[in-house]
């Protein structure tokens, strides 16, 4: 084994959930927990945990988990802990800021939205904009290879545009569009760019800095953490900002962005998670030192499991590809590993169906990618089966999933 390679069977005995065998393709849709993350979980559902207060004990363990958690999300993304806002999902955090956001817009401007993007980075949009007269113009994808042209946004951005909503991965079939390339088109109209980066955080290393991204949502629940999640930028633009709020909540940022008593036993599980991945290539023990250390090891944990990752991609994808009757929704090689299919006229439910009983985990149906399935002509008839590869996906469980799938015709 080299430094930098992900050794599967220390990594599986860190998911106490694998003990009872499935495979689990589902990731797409939410992983496993890491036992990192269900301990910190359970510690701080087990002990003396208050409400914030720097009084008493209890409610100091409060304040430092909140402040854990930050620091670990920013090592995870590249952020700084004071610009991270949590809440309960992408989809309640892109609301609140879509809505903080188009509040000063005058009517007449706009904003560019994509149609291969999951809904939770569409609809807050086209709702706010709905609201205040703005225009919603519409970047498209290419149905024949699933990529999301550039070129495209030179014409939709324009200096009335106010938001680049874009995705940092499709949820139905892993394209990674060239985000820093569309952020860099939107800056140089004075336009921000929101990164929906629920499905690529689970797969590459990120940096908000390369991204050029101003604002970047993700799910812990999509990365071996719990069912909580994160939007992150320059505490300097949160500063701008004035969403609704309580009179007496906090106005300081982050805290002003966030409703109401944060769930400290999930933030808790949050850090877990984060110190999971740091320590992927590693015994574990210690803990990795928040800041540039455990963010470094951050980084050469999500390199190492982007190459195997897509090792078994390539694996998984050869596989389907020889199956008479199976047909791939396509997309550019380089994307996350996410494969959206269908077997011959079967419903993708039915398919879903079929490998669930043989123990075999994958997803059906549009997966709240409603405009991607909408302008494929697949979402009437049930969208497709989606399988995605994580990091504790084993080359027999792809080896189990093809030979399943061949059975299913
Ligand atoms: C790409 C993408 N964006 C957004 C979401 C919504 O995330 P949440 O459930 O945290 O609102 C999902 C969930 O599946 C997703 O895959």
């Amino acid at each position: 084994m080299t430094a930098m390679s992900l050794d599967i069977d220390r990594v599986r005995s860190r998911y106490p959930a694998l003990r009872e065998g499935y495979a689990h393709f589902d990731g797409a849709a939410g992983t496993l927990v890491a036992a990192r993350a269900a301990t910190a979980i359970a510690d701080v559902t087990g002990g003396a945990v208050a409400n914030k207060s720097s009084a008493f004990a209890a409610g100091r363990r409060a304040l430092a988990i909140v402040a854990d958690a930050r620091s670990a999300i920013a090592d995870l993304l590249g952020a700084v802990p004071e610009g991270v806002v949590f809440g309960q999902s992408a989809t309640a955090l892109t609301y609140l800021v879509a809505r903080t956001l188009a509040e000063g817009w005058p009517p007449g401007d706009d904003i560019v939205v994509s149609r291969l993007d999951h809904d939770a980075n569409v609809r807050p949009w086209v709702q706010a904009a709905g609201r205040v007269g703005a225009t919603v113009r519409w970047a498209e994808f290419d149905p024949d290879t699933g990529a999301l042209p550039v070129e495209q946004y030179h014409d939709l951005v324009g200096p009335r545009t106010r938001v680049v909503a874009v995705t940092g991965a499709s949820n139905a079939i892993g394209t990674m569009p060239d985000v820093a390339a569309i952020a860099a088109i939107a800056r140089a109209a004075g336009a921000m760019t929101y990164v929906d980066g629920v499905h690529r955080t689970p797969h590459e290393p990120v940096d908000l800095a390369e991204l050029g991204a101003d604002f970047y949502v993700t799910s812990a629940y999509k990365w071996s953490g719990p069912h909580l999640a994160t939007c992150v930028a320059d505490p300097m633009l949160w500063e701008g900002l004035r969403p609704e709020k309580l009179v007496p909540s906090p106005d300081a940022v982050p805290e002003r962005f966030e409703y109401g008593t944060l769930s400290f036993e999930l933030l808790a599980g949050v850090t877990g998670a984060v110190d999971h991945i740091a320590t992927l290539l590693t015994d574990g023990v210690p803990a990795p030192e928040p800041g540039s250390d455990r963010r470094a090891r951050v980084l050469e944990s999500m390199a190492a499991v982007r190459a195997y990752e897509h090792r078994l991609f390539t694996t998984l994808l050869a596989g389907l590809a020889e199956i008479p009757g199976v047909s791939i929704c396509p997309a550019p090689a380089a994307g996350c590993p996410t494969v959206a299919f269908r077997v011959g006229d079967q419903h993708p439910g039915q398919t879903a169906e079929i490998l669930g009983d043989e123990g075999i985990c994958v997803f059906a149906g549009d997966y709240y990618a409603y405009e991607y399935f909408q302008a494929m002509g697949l979402r009437e008839s049930g969208g497709a089966v989606r399988a995605s590869i994580y990091h504790y996906t084993t080359s027999g469980e792809v080896d189990r999933l093809v030979d399943a799938v061949k059975r299913c015709r």
